[in-house]
């Protein structure tokens, strides 16, 4: 175009020879872009000129550059032409005279235009060329700016080309433009593959619709950001995988179009991290709620402090005993939360600390929203990878249940030594009161009912009656008493004596039963079930002597471990639950503490013997039961009998039998007694009925009587405490002997030389000391006539 413009120039101004040069701004210098006219056509003369030009001219420009504005017909225009003229060798053959012009755009040198002439120039050509100048100026101008636009191009393809992220370049209507080698890479596809496809082909088929919604989106506000959501955005490439990535988006505007370049990174690394991390997040997380977990299901207390003695965590039972969510412990020392001996905690604490030995053992009483409990605590130090003491770790047991359990303990020993005291005595009176009550029936029975002396004998016989009752009660409280046990329901039990405790409350006390309809069986003895009920009721009517409610109650009780709704001594299983409430006046702990002693009471003198609980205590026991107080002074008291639950099924009642006061007798016993006085009298009340009775003080000897016996012996009554040999071990040997024979126990008291399962066996039955003539001679017959199958079968 320029060289065009030289020609034109040339041919058209009268000039010799023109020349176009432009600035080069990197190098800051002038260089001829074209001429035209004598150089043009004469090449070799031209190439001088043109070097001197050039270097000319660059001078020229120097001082045009500081002189824009006045080059033309200025000092420095004028000494370019002169400078010309001296140094040109064609100056005569060409009579030379020059213009020079600045080539300007907005007063910015792009260039120079220099002009050679054989003749001065017209005042038309000066005016010409300026005009030429100016539009050369702007074609030079316009020229360099494409220049440096394919410049930038070119720089972007290659940067683009480069980039490490993919790169896909689409244009308004979603078709891909331009990618990069980074693409190629990340999508499998060749490049020829992608262009002019439409960017939904990249995008898994399942979230291509709602691409085409979110890029229409973009289309109407595009700006350079982040895509949304980049967490789960996915492409999908050739090989039908589908790649984590993270897109960014940036409009690209062009004068005739805006182009839309989506820089794309693979993230699946760092997705493969975040997962990673997540799950290993995850992982910790569950670890330390587990750790809670199993921390929180600790009944014990445990707790974590820091050095400062600070708590830094606690399980729930910590939190629970301090009656504190969790967080308003944590952080906090036990003088912040105000303990009451936070002053010794923390003397403890610092020992561990400071020594680094364990503290263990301290019992204290605390004080919980849930009462006092009494704990055991240890304290252990906690060390740090390095061994350097960080903290310590606390282990804290409510020992309360193990106190209450001991104190129960010491209660029942307590008992247990006075029972075996009442029971001695016990059993020393039954002898002699059988002796006493014996005889005085028996001469009763002679005495001739006008006899005077009569009511004294009576007299004799019912204080002995009275004082077999009494050493009953202590036999039944020291446990020795021997039971019938029968599988029963308390609940029969309880509607029997309904009619008798009614009139025996009297009327200002309301009574009510609770019975669980469908109640488990107990095995106990009827009699001494009753004897309980009776006791209780007694009792709970003397604590509401103005009148009340009195509740008796049945329950089925499946009792677990650690089930704190129990006393602590009732052992886990099914029990039957008895249960006698009243709205009385309550005990205070010291009477309460005491009430299971025999002889304690607190009625006044000749109202109560003390011995109604002691006997009732002895049952319970005597039948592997419990017995819970609940009362409080004023508030009334509740009695809870425990029995354990019996599997065995009911057996059939045994039709009661009417018996005579002496029935007759024609066998033959072997009476067995050491206690000669209890003896002489037994063997008397059977003779009266008409028994033989054969007679020895000690099991070797009734061995032997029945060895020299040549007759039938049917029916060996024997004590159960002898020496030399016990009653059980005599009838086995006995039984072995004489097959047929049938037993009668008679004792004061069961010591451990019989079993429940003795008396149980068929032919054998038990009698209780002290016994008068006529429930000995009645016990005698009924065993005698109890029918034995096989035992019949052989006699
Ligand atoms: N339901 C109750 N309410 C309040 N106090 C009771 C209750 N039951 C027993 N006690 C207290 O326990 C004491 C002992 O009772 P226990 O039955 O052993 O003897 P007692 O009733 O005094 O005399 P006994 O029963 O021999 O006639 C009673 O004197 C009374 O102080
Ligand atoms: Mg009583």
């Amino acid at each position: 175009m320029l060289q065009r413009c030289a020609t034109v120039i040339v041919e058209n101004l009268d000039s010799v020879f023109v020349q176009i040069w432009t600035r080069n701004e990197s190098q800051n210098r002038l260089e001829l872009a074209a001429s035209g006219g004598l150089d043009a056509r004469q090449d070799n003369s031209a190439t001088k000129p043109k070097a001197v030009a050039t270097e000319l001219l660059s001078d020229a420009h120097a001082a045009t550059v500081s002189a824009v504005p006045t080059l033309q017909g200025s000092p420095a225009g004028a000494r370019v032409a002169e400078l010309w003229q001296a140094n040109t060798q064609t100056a005569d053959e060409c009579r030379i005279s020059f213009a020079g012009e600045p080539l300007l755009v907005n007063g910015r040198l792009v260039g120079a235009l220099a002009l050679f002439s054989r003749q001065p120039l017209s005042e038309f050509a000066r005016k010409a060329l300026g005009t030429v100048s100016d539009s050369i100026a702007l074609g030079i101008e316009r020229y360099r700016m494409e220049s440096v636009i394919q410049e930038i191009e070119e720089r972007f393809q290659a940067v683009i080309e480069f980039a490490a992220d993919a790169m896909v370049i689409t244009d308004a209507t979603g078709h891909i433009a331009l990618v990069n080698a980074a693409a190629e890479r990340l999508f499998g596809y060749e490049r020829s593959e992608m262009l002019n496809e439409p960017i939904e082909f990249l995008i898994p088929a399942r979230l291509r619709e709602s691409h085409v919604a979110s890029r229409n989106q973009y289309l109407k506000m595009p700006y350079s950001r982040a895509m949304q959501d980049t967490s789960n955005l996915l492409v999908l490439c050739k090989d039908g995988s589908e790649c984590p990535v993270e897109i960014s988006l940036s409009p690209i505007k062009t004068d005739r179009l805006t182009l839309y370049a989506a820089s794309i990174r693979d993230i699946t690394e760092r997705k493969q991290a975040e997962e990673e991390r997540t799950r290993l997040l995850a992982t910790v997380e569950h670890q330390h709620a587990e750790l809670q977990m199993i921390l929180d299901s600790v009944p014990a207390l445990i707790f974590y402090k820091d050095r400062q003695s600070r708590l830094v965590r606690v399980n729930a039972a910590h939190a629970q005993c301090f009656g504190l969510p969790r967080e308003q412990i944590e952080g906090k020392t036990d003088a912040e939360l105000g303990a009451p001996h936070a002053s010794e905690y923390l003397r403890d604490d610092l020992q561990v600390i400071t020594t680094g030995e364990p503290l263990r053992g301290i019992v204290e009483q605390f004080q919980t929203p849930a009462g006092p409990r009494w704990l055991q605590t240890e304290k252990m130090p906690h060390r740090d990878s390095h061994g350097n003491i960080v903290g310590l770790v606390g282990l804290a047991v409510d020992i309360t249940e193990r106190k209450n359990l001991e104190e129960q303990l010491r209660q029942a020993q307590k008992l247990e030594s006075i029972g075996r005291l009442a029971g001695g005595v016990a059993h020393d009176f039954n002898n002699l009161l059988t002796v006493i009550n014996g005889y005085s029936e028996l001469l009763l029975e002679k005495m001739e009912v006008t006899d005077l002396q009569r009511p004294l004998l009576k007299e004799i016989r019912d204080a002995g009656e009275r004082a077999a009752g009494l050493t009953h009660q202590l036999l039944a409280f020291s446990r020795k008493q021997v039971l019938e046990p029968r599988v029963l329901n308390l609940n029969q039990q309880v509607a029997n004596l309904e009619k008798m405790l009614r009139r025996l409350i009297g009327e200002n006390i309301r009574l009510r039963t609770k019975l669980e309809p469908q109640l488990w069986p107990v095995l106990a003895d009827v009699g001494q079930l009753e004897q309980v009920i009776m006791n209780l009721v007694i009792n709970a009517r003397d604590a509401m002597s103005d009148g009340g409610d009195l509740l008796i109650q049945t329950a089925n009780v499946d009792v677990r471990v650690r089930d704190v709704s129990h006393p602590a001594e009732v052992s886990p299983g099914n029990y039957i639950v008895l249960s006698v409430v009243d709205t009385g006046c309550g005990m205070d702990e010291a009477t309460r503490a005491r009430i299971f002693e025999p002889f304690f009471t607190t009625k006044e003198e000749g109202r109560g013997t003390g011995l109604g609980l002691a006997v009732v205590y002895g049952i319970v026991k005597q039948s592997s039961g419990h017995i819970a107080v609940q009362t409080e002074r004023g508030q009334g008291t509740t009695f809870s009998i425990y029995l354990p639950w019996t599997q065995q099924s009911e057996p059939v009642a045994v039709p009661h039998q009417v018996v005579q006061r002496f029935p007759p007798g024609t066998e033959t016993i072997l009476l067995v007694e050491d206690e000669p006085i209890v003896r002489q009298l037994a063997s008397r009340a059977l003779h009266t009925c008409g028994y033989t009775v054969l007679e020895a003080a000690n099991g070797r000897e009734g061995l032997r009587v029945s060895a020299t016996h040549p007759g039938a012996i049917h029916l060996l009554v024997t004590d159960l405490i002898m020496p030399v040999l016990c009653g059980r071990k005599l009838a086995e040997q006995l039984v072995q002997e004489r097959p047929t024979v049938k037993v009668l126990y008679v004792s004061g008291y069961t010591a451990d030389a019989i079993s429940q399962h003795d008396i149980a066996a068929p032919g054998t039955a038990f009698l209780q000391k002290p016994f008068t003539p006529t429930t000995l001679t009645q016990k005698v017959r009924e065993v005698l006539d109890l029918l034995i199958p096989h035992l019949n079968e052989s006699v």
